[in-house]
């Protein structure tokens, strides 16, 4: 009873401080306080980094280490993928316009077994085509009305409202996330669509116990070293082992694979194109803090906040910075021109303030220095476009009307964006 009486405490104490953080949170414009970036293209002994080579071999690298140390954390060992198993494949799928294939991917390390069910559909008119790689949150049979696909025996967050009850997913919950998967569009317009549930990898939850984790401790160890990978950088591993996959299917074109997320999986998108040069475009579609908004811009969500919610997303070192944004020699924008020179998408929503939709901007622009050192347009714009209004260089950029989420006007832009890159050369 006494444990009880203390974790109900502790609960509402738990409750109460995010509650304070919540109302502590700028939302306003004029109330941001003023910052400093650090510049991109200055190197952090206070050199100038004026050519593409220094870019690639020294200013690249350093700020890919100061990511991976004080922010994801790094991926302590190899994992290769042990077994692919193929489930079912069709050749009329999508209205007959697709074919669709069912797989896993096993990671097998002693007596340690994950399994990450994809599931893919490739337009029938394309030799090997261009895809997007994307997670989903709640399991693939979310994605689509199509009856064959196969429902996820992974831990699910609860939500009776979408069939999922005692971490499970029912038929109930099949086709629940269609809405944001436009997918006879995505086909129509050429592309395919590898899609795979996160919670696979490591289910979203603050326990290092199960998921890809714990295949790296050592004896005793019952949590990641901080300066060693949260989830965030888990995940982005997940896609750079499905990038292995893809490589080897003689049907896609591993040459073309954008790799999308939303929210929580726009920042994993991120790191996973920062990390894997592989992924030829990276689409970060509302990835707030964390993912492409600035981090000493304190609008809408703060270091301290995501990392008081989510204290297992980021490496444990990235805790020094709560409050202490200053304290960060980087900030996300250089996350960005990680990304460079390849295609990068960032989208905001007006509603979204909590993933501030300036700062994305921001980023997006400062990120630009390093493109046009390469030689390429960045962001077209140097001011914040109105609603709707897309912009697309080699990075693009769009605000649109409406709420925190995935939308067919986000994929039609995506679309558009991709066949800029991939099909206008
Ligand atoms: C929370 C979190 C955000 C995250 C979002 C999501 O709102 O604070 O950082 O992006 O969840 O993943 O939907």
């Amino acid at each position: 009873m006494k444990g009880f009486a203390f974790l109900f405490l502790l609960s509402i104490l738990i409750l109460q401080n995010a509650f304070a953080q919540r109302e502590n949170v700028i939302s306003e414009e004029s109330k941001v306080p003023e910052y400093q970036l650090p510049d991109v293209l200055t190197r952090f002994n206070g050199g100038k980094v004026s050519t593409a080579k220094d870019w690639v071999k020294k200013q690249r690298p350093d700020i890919l280490k100061l990511f991976t140390d004080e922010v994801y954390g790094k991926v302590p060992g190899i994992q290769k993928i042990s077994e692919v198993k193929v489930w079912e494949t069709s050749d009329n799928a999508v209205n007959d316009l697709a074919t669709r294939k069912q797989f896993s991917l096993f990671f097998k390390k002693g007596n340690r077994n994950l399994e990450v069910n994809v599931l893919m559909y490739l337009p029938k008119n394309a030799q090997k085509a261009p895809v997007f790689l994307a997670y989903n949150f709640t399991g693939n049979h979310t994605v689509y009305t199509d009856p064959n696909i196969r429902l996820t025996e992974s831990w699910v967050a609860n939500d009776p409202s979408l069939g999922i009850i005692n971490n499970q997913v029912t038929e109930q919950s099949r086709a629940t996330a269609s809405n944001g998967w436009p997918i006879e569009k995505i086909i129509r317009s050429g592309y395919g669509l590898v899609t795979l549930y996160y919670g696979d990898v490591d289910p979203d939850k603050n326990d290092f116990s199960d998921g890809i984790e714990p295949f790296f401790y050592t004896k005793n160890q019952i949590k990641p070293r901080s300066n060693e990978w949260g989830s965030i950088a888990a995940w982005a591993w997940g896609l750079s082992r499905v990038m292995d996959y893809l490589e080897k299917d003689p049907d896609v074109d591993a040459k073309k694979v954008a790799v999308l997320g939303h929210s929580r999986l726009g920042k994993t998108a991120l790191w996973a194109g920062a990390t894997d040069q592989r992924f030829a475009m990276v689409i970060s579609n509302e990835s707030g803090c964390g993912g492409a908004a600035l981090s000493k811009r304190t609008y809408g969500e703060t270091v301290e906040i995501i990392n008081t919610s989510f204290p297992y997303w980021f490496c444990d070192n990235f805790k020094k910075y709560n409050n202490r944004e200053d304290l960060l020699s980087i900030d996300q924008h250089m996350l960005l021109a990680l990304i460079a020179p390849r295609p990068l998408y960032v989208a905001s929503a007006e509603d979204d303030k909590w993933a501030d939709p300036r700062g994305e901007f921001l980023s997006a622009k400062y990120a630009s220095a390093v493109y046009k050192l390469l030689g390429l347009e960045g962001l077209p714009v140097k001011e914040m476009p109105v609603v709707n209004q897309p912009v697309m260089g080699t990075i693009g950029y769009h605000i649109r009307t409406g709420k925190h989420g995935l939308t067919t006007y986000d994929w039609e832009q995506y679309i558009r964006f991709a066949d800029k890159h991939f099909k206008e050369k």
